[in-house]
């Protein structure tokens, strides 16, 4: 793209203010901006028109869980069919690690934290642990995918590469960066990061599979016939991923999703719930679920929106392909955003300033037909590190590591 062209693109969306340092540059720089100006999707930016138009929900229903006694009473049939649908490398992994962990406010990639107290346990490497089990139970290396950002591919790679991936077969593993997409201030003006550089931030998680195609990764797909990928969060130290019999009752209910969820430890937890959402698969969130809903009971008497989800989905590979990125919501964020500033000095806000654009994979579980929530036992398998203090955060994820019998 050469300048003229850059001039045109960016006039149709308000954003020439852009090139404001293009003159200071030199052409290396120069072509740095305008190759990101050609390859950066402002219509997001859009979004903002409708940002207080509340976005129409449908009518929720209950959807029922597979619960802990009826997977006891299966346990043998869905090993079985779980084992075998790994053992012929019909599943992969897939570790979302693109977010930027503003909360746990560490440089680093949140997978490079170390959780270890008497010996180094890194977050990284508690997953990795976890998913050699089951690469060594079934005896077939996974395939696993990584998901990393532009802000730090770098970074994720050398770290894991430094360890040696932690005992992970290396070539049995494909990192790949998810898109980008711009920051703007309060106006919808996109923030320059530098002069020759557009403010920008991780697209949200929801784009995990658009990304991997753009990749080219979808011939690994193809040529080793994955039908089924396990994604799952960076956060939770106690992950347990395609556990064989997760994978075979998902796959023996005929669903298009198998979602991991836990049972609420109190009515208004603030966690995303199952649900029926016009009769299709949804997340209802938090502070979406009215008194009504918090109190509804199923026929058993028991609370009916009783299972929030824990990042933990096998996804049908097929029913992904029918869906399109487009209909996907774009959630808009409030995030301190660095920048600088007319004079082109950098300034580190204190406070939010503006806007990044999102979208979720919770949103993508409403493209699905038909979903299973699969109950899993809360203190086994969920300990996320959202925040450095009290919940969710380091503290509570290493007693729950303790309480596993993990050693740290
Ligand atoms: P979170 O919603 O906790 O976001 O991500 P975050 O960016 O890690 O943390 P905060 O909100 O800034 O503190 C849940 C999972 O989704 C991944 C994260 O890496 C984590 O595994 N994620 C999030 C991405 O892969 N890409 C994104 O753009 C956002």
């Amino acid at each position: 793209m050469n300048r003229e062209e850059a001039i045109k693109k960016l006039e149709k969306y308000e954003q020439n203010h852009i090139l404001k340092f293009f003159d200071e540059l030199n052409e290396e720089e120069k072509e740095e901006l305008l190759k990101q100006i050609d390859e950066t999707d402002f219509s997001i930016i859009d979004t903002l028109k409708n940002k207080n138009a509340k976005n129409k929900k449908g009518e929720y229903s209950p959807l029922r869980a597979m619960q802990i006694s009826e997977i006891e009473e299966n346990k043998e049939k869905f090993h079985e069919a779980g084992v075998k649908a790994i053992k012929e490398g019909k599943t992969a992994a897939l570790l979302l690690a693109g977010g930027m962990g503003t909360r746990l406010g560490s440089d680093n990639p949140k997978g490079m934290y170390n959780i270890g107290l008497t010996k180094d346990v890194y977050i990284f490497q508690r997953i990795i642990e976890n998913l050699l089990d089951v690469v060594n139970e079934t005896g077939f290396h996974i395939r696993l995918f990584i998901m990393t950002s532009e802000k730090n591919h770098e970074a994720t790679v050398n770290f894991l590469k430094e360890h040696n991936y932690f005992g992970y077969q290396a070539d049995r593993i494909s990192f790949f960066k998810q898109d980008m997409a711009p920051a703007c201030d309060y106006e919808g003006k996109v923030y320059l990061e530098s002069k020759n550089r557009i403010a920008t931030s991780p697209n949200g998680n929801a784009g995990w599979y658009m990304s991997m195609l753009n990749a080219g990764l979808g011939e690994i797909l193809e040529s080793e016939g994955i039908e089924w990928i396990n994604v799952f969060a960076v956060d939770n130290v106690l992950q347990r991923i395609l556990s064989p019999e997760f994978v075979g009752a998902t796959i023996l209910s005929g669903v298009s999703v198998g979602s991991k969820v836990v049972r609420k430890s109190a009515p208004d937890e603030k966690v995303g719930v199952m649900c029926l959402e016009d009769g299709k698969p949804s997340i209802v969130e938090y502070y979406e679920l009215s008194e009504e809903m918090m109190n509804a009971k199923d026929e058993n008497g028991d609370p009916a929106y009783n299972y929030g989800v824990i990042l933990n989905y096998l996804f049908n590979v097929a029913e992904l392909d029918k869906i399109g990125r487009n209909n996907l919501e774009t959630h808009i964020v409030e995030k301190k955003i660095p920048y600088i500033n007319d004079a082109g000095e950098s300034i580190k806000p204190e406070e939010p300033n503006g806007y990044k654009f999102e979208q979720l994979v919770l949103d993508l579980i409403h493209m699905m037909d038909s979903c299973l929530p699969y109950e899993v036992v809360r203190e086994n398998e969920f300990a996320p590190i959202k925040n450095k203090t009290g919940v969710d955060s380091v503290e509570s994820a290493r007693k729950l590591c303790e309480l596993n019998g993990i050693a740290l």
